[in-house]
């Protein structure tokens, strides 16, 4: 006979979510989009976050009671950022006993580009996105995560090595993984995980929209300059409508995201979607020989 059942495991190894409020970012879309519908159905009060008035309706028409939306959200605006947080305040201070247990940090966009070509208006707006925007809100906010004993998440991709063409992503993934990885030491006396999703190639807008951005920016470019390119962005013209096939749906990574919420002992990174392990495997290797194999792929 079975000493322990399996809902007495559960109850060991996971987290009610009674009471317990999410900060989602991005949720128009994609894997924020899935995240927060997850999170609501498992019982987590969230608050979701998108720029646009229609996308906050479309949270609102699917008539969950815990799915609160926040709008407008733009991470590179100081305003908005201040009248989420005000907000979000605001809704905790109506709901006695509930804490604001997790950020999930998800919102990103970034495309394809060399660097020599790269738009740096975009990559600011993605620095702005990824990186200051997420810690103005986690400054504004960990006072109440500790209070709440809860715990941050980012979104990022599934390594840190060079891929060409994609630098305006990956430089801020770089950066997210050094901020999620040292906040893991500093706020660790607290015991309050800062945990890595790393998401290998999922199915969402993402690519469609690099794949526009790309050919309006091919427009743009000098042709002398991008035609050095030319073959590279054929390959990566290429690779944007083929992997749509083999990607992964964004419900999954929703669930990953949903256990490392609801898990007692979250691990410090989870490895999920299309091709994800692979890339995780090349961080094991010599760095310079990963270059040389991210050199053979340009
Ligand atoms: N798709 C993948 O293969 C993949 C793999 C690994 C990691 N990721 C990461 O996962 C995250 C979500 O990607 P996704 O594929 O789900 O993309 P997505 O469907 O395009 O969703 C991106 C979300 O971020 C929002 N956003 C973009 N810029 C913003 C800003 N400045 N302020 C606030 N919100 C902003 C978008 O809002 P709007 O609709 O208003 O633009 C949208 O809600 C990104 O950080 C991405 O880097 C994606």
């Amino acid at each position: 006979m079975a000493l322990i059942s399996e809902g007495m495991i559960m109850a060991i190894t996971s987290v009610t979510t009674k009471d317990k409020a999410v900060l989602v970012t991005g949720c128009s879309s994609g894997i924020g989009y899935a995240t927060a519908l997850t999170l609501a159905q498992r019982g987590f009060t969230v608050f979701a976050t998108v720029r646009k008035e229609a996308d906050a309706q479309r949270l609102h028409a699917l008539n969950a009671p815990t799915l609160i939306p926040v709008c407008s959200l733009d991470l590179t605006k100081a305003d908005d950022i201040d009248n989420a947080i005000a907000f979000i305040r605001q809704e905790l201070a109506q709901r006695p006993g509930m804490g604001l247990y997790a950020i999930v940090n998800n919102a990103g966009g970034g495309g394809v580009a060399p660097i020599e070509l790269m738009d740096l208006d975009n990559f600011r707006i993605e620095i702005e996105a990824r990186i200051l925007g997420p810690l103005v809100l986690l400054q504004a906010l960990l006072p109440l995560i500790r209070a709440a004993h809860g715990r941050i998440l980012w979104i990022a991709t599934p390594s840190i090595i060079p891929i060409p063409y994609v630098a305006n992503i990956h430089s801020c993934d770089f950066a997210v993984n050094c901020l999620a990885r040292t906040l893991q030491i500093e706020l660790k006396q607290w015991r309050i995980p800062s945990v890595l999703i790393r998401s290998g190639d999922v199915k969402t807008a993402a690519p469609a929209k690099s794949a526009r951005e790309l050919e309006a920016a091919l427009q743009k470019w000098p042709r002398e300059r991008s035609e050095l390119y030319a073959d590279a962005l054929r390959k990566e013209r290429a690779e944007l409508s083929e992997f749509d096939t083999k990607r992964t749906e964004p419900e999954v990574i929703a669930g990953v995201i949903c256990t490392a919420l609801c898990a007692a002992k979250p691990r410090r990174r989870y490895q999920v979607g299309y091709m994800s392990r692979i890339a995780a495997a090349l961080e094991y290797l010599p760095q310079t020989l990963v270059d040389r194999i991210m050199e053979s792929r340009a």
